[in-house]
Formats: C-alpha cells, sequence, structure tokens
C-alpha cells in the first residue's frame, strides 16, 4: 500500500485534527465549553466508562476540544499523544510523577527552570524521599558520574532557560535506555518547530505553553506529549486523579496559536539574531549567552539537534553598579520589564530580582548567573525599533 507523505509542519498546524466536517463545515472548530457529556442509556454510558480515556463523560477527564488541540500537538511534536494540563507546572509534576516511586534519584541540571528545582529538590524530597543529583549538563562524563543504581530520570532542559547552556540530547538519551532510565526534557525554549527530542530518544518532552506554544501572552497551559502508553496513564492517574486540568477556552486558544508558531518562531529567531549581534559587539556588553550565534561555545552541537532558535536568551553588562543595571532596564521603552517569555512582545528581566530574593549569593553564583546579566525575550516588533531601544538605554549608563 501507498504510505501518504507526512504533509510540511505548516500544513499540519493549519489542517490536522480540525474535524470540520463533524462541526458544520466551521472554518475555526467550536469550543466544546461543558463539563459533562449525555447519554441515551444506561448501556451507552456502561460501554463509555469501558474506555474512559478515548471517550467523553466528564471534562476532567476528556473534552473535544482539549483533544483536538493535544493531537495537533502529539503530530508536531512526532509523539504517539500528548496531554495538555492547566499549567507547565502541572505538566512537569504529571511527568515526574508519572516515572517516580517512592526512593528514586534523579539527575538534572543546576540551572533548569525554578520551580522544577524546587519541585524535585523540596517538595518531592520531602514527600516522596526523591534523591537530586544537580549538575552542568555541559560533558557527557557528569551524566555517567551521576547516574547511581536507583537513577529512574534524566530530567533535561535544553537550551536550560537561565545561561541556555545545551546537552547533548542523543548522547543523554542513549545513555539512559541503556541503564533502563527515562529522559524528561523541557522543550519550551525551542518548540517542536526547531527541535524534535523525542526523534533523539526522549521518553517524554514536556512544554510550557504559556510561552511559544500559546504565543499572546493571554494563556496559561502546560503540554506533556509521548507514547501512547505513558499517556494514557498519565491521563488516568495525574491529570485526572490530581486534576490539573486543562480548560476548553484555552485549549482552543491554543490551536488558534499553533496555526501561526512556525511563522512567529521564524520571526522571533530573525529579530533575536540581529539583538544579539548588535548586542555582541557592543563596548558595553561582557557577553551574549545566544546559541544562535557563531561564536557561542556550543554552536556545533546546537546545529546537530536544532534546526533554529527562539528568541530568550541573556548578556551580561560590562557594569556591576546595582544602579547603573536598574537605570538600563528603568530606560527600555519597547521591552517591557515582565517574568516569562515566548509572547508577541518583547520584554526584559533581569534574573538578580528574583534570584537574589530567593537564593543565597553563593548558590546564585553557582548556577553560574551574574548579577549583571540582563534577560531578554525577543519579540515580533520590529528589530531595528528593538535594536534602537537598547541603544538609547545604554546612553543612559557609563
Ligand atoms: C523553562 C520553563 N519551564 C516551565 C515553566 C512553567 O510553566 P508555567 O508557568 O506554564 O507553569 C516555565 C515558566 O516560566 C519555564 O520558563
Amino acid at each position: 500500500m501507498r504510505k501518504e507523505p507526512e504533509p510540511g509542519l505548516e500544513t499540519l498546524l493549519t489542517h490536522c485534527s480540525e474535524n470540520r466536517a463533524a462541526n458544520y463545515g466551521a472554518a475555526v472548530a467550536p469550543i466544546f465549553q461543558n463539563s459533562l457529556f449525555t447519554f441515551e442509556s444506561w448501556e451507552a454510558i456502561d460501554r463509555a466508562f469501558d474506555d474512559r480515556v478515548s471517550n467523553c463523560i466528564y471534562s476532567r477527564g476528556r473534552n473535544p476540544t482539549v483533544s483536538s488541540a493535544e493531537a495537533k500537538i502529539a503530530r508536531m511534536a512526532s509523539g504517539e499523544d500528548a496531554k495538555l494540563f492547566g499549567s507547565g507546572m502541572a505538566a512537569i509534576s504529571a511527568a515526574l510523577l508519572h516515572y517516580l516511586e517512592y526512593g528514586d534519584h534523579v539527575v538534572t541540571l543546576k540551572n533548569i527552570y525554578g520551580p522544577t528545582n524546587t519541585l524535585l529538590n523540596q517538595y518531592l524530597r520531602r514527600k516522596m524521599n526523591i534523591d537530586v543529583t544537580f549538575i552542568d549538563g555541559v560533558e557527557m562524563a557528569e551524566f555517567e558520574d551521576a547516574i547511581r543504581s536507583n537513577t529512574r530520570v534524566i530530567y533535561l532542559e535544553c537550551p536550560t532557560s537561565a545561561i541556555f547552556t545545551l546537552q547533548d540530547i542523543r548522547a543523554v538519551t542513549r545513555l539512559a535506555r541503556a541503564r533502563g532510565i527515562h529522559t524528561i526534557i523541557d522543550n519550551s525554549w525551542a518548540t517542536p518547530v526547531f527541535q524534535k527530542p523525542l526523534t533523539m530518544g526522549a521518553d517524554m518532552e514536556v512544554h510550557s505553553c504559556s510561552k511559544y506554544l500559546g504565543g499572546h501572552s493571554d494563556l496559561i497551559a502546560g503540554v506533556v506529549i509521548g507514547n501512547k502508553q505513558d499517556i494514557t496513564a498519565i491521563s488516568v492517574n495525574e491529570y485526572e486523579i490530581l486534576g490539573g486540568v486543562m480548560s476548553p477556552f484555552e485549549a482552543w486558544l491554543i490551536m488558534r496559536s499553533l496555526r501561526t508558531l512556525p511563522l512567529r518562531m521564524l520571526k522571533h529567531q530573525e529579530n533575536a539574531l540581529q539583538v544579539a549581534q548588535f548586542l555582541q559587539g557592543h563596548p558595553k556588553v561582557r557577553q551574549v549567552r545566544y546559541p544562535g550565534l557563531e561564536a557561542s561555545p556550543q554552536y556545533e552541537l546546537g546545529k546537530k539537534q536544532m534546526c533554529g532558535y527562539s528568541g530568550l536568551f541573556s548578556f551580561e553588562l560590562v557594569t556591576a553598579d546595582l544602579e547603573a543595571i536598574k537605570k538600563f532596564v528603568n530606560s527600555l521603552n519597547l521591552f517591557q520589564i515582565g517574568v516569562s517569555w515566548g509572547g508577541h512582545e518583547s520584554l526584559v528581566y533581569p534574573p538578580a530580582i528574583s534570584y537574589s530574593k530567593e537564593l543565597p549569593v553563593e548558590q546564585f553564583k553557582a548556577m553560574g548567573i551574574s548579577f549583571s546579566d540582563i534577560r531578554l525575550s525577543v519579540g515580533l516588533e520590529n528589530s531595528q525599533d528593538l535594536i534602537d531601544d537598547l541603544q538609547s538605554a545604554f546612553e543612559h549608563i557609563n
């Protein structure tokens, strides 16, 4: 039998799982904004309960709008299935709880997203006696040295969203599989448009959809993508029982966003590269941490596992004077001060604001972050306007 060619990503995100025939031909699918589904008989609901994962009974389990968005995301990431959650942290917790048992050991990175670090190192350590080893994750020997007999999960974030270092995904997943260890990777930064960890051996991919997948700074959501068996288990356990579910309206917004994801990612990349190149040559900048720059120490590795680069990166100002750093940030007009990233608008956030409140200075420095670091989420505005904004802020500091 002739195999149909897989459509291009842009085509897939426009047409896959839209189910127009069942929706009066509506060009944009309606929202199933309902909590429950009714059945015509005892027998019908009884049959539905026999396969509660595939049937719509109650929206804490399955909802058609949420399922359509999940199908699109799974296809895009080359996964068998996906489960959307009410936030990225709900998705990350579900993925970890799915694999971990009491007393297991996890290997992860010093620079993972702060609340993921807290979940592992404080919450799960306290509640489930989970032990965690934190490494830089740049050299393979670090992974080999960190693995123990009870290591169950290697948790990656590639690149890390604090200092943008990469891990060699293929090498790590090869090592993990050989030792019977599961790999979970936070792929929020690159998105499946630029990086597909499931095709490189990862068991599970997680995202904060509040970033590029949502892309418009108007929703909070998360997703877990993996094989059918794992996602089915997560659906009936962590999803239904812990209940951090996805709302139909947010799922509908994500479908809206996915239709333009490839276009947006290309523009984020183009803008970020131009801004990073401008910063790289600036006398008031010590270093730029953007994996898309040829001068980046891991540029060759990046090219092997990513086909593009998103819009989030940081740079370090030469000055260490806190007043000058504050003046620089306060002088920006287009880059608005705010947490999070991945939306249409450009943002600035100096990690020192939160880390210096939450962490002891030694830990902050051990993570490789400097007090002079400035994180930018480069949005979809005109790139020259963004560069002019930065240039004028530089003129305010010595
Ligand atoms: C890399 C990364 N992963 C996960 C999350 C958590 O996602 P959410 O805020 O949607 O729970 C964030 C949020 O900033 C993040 O930056």
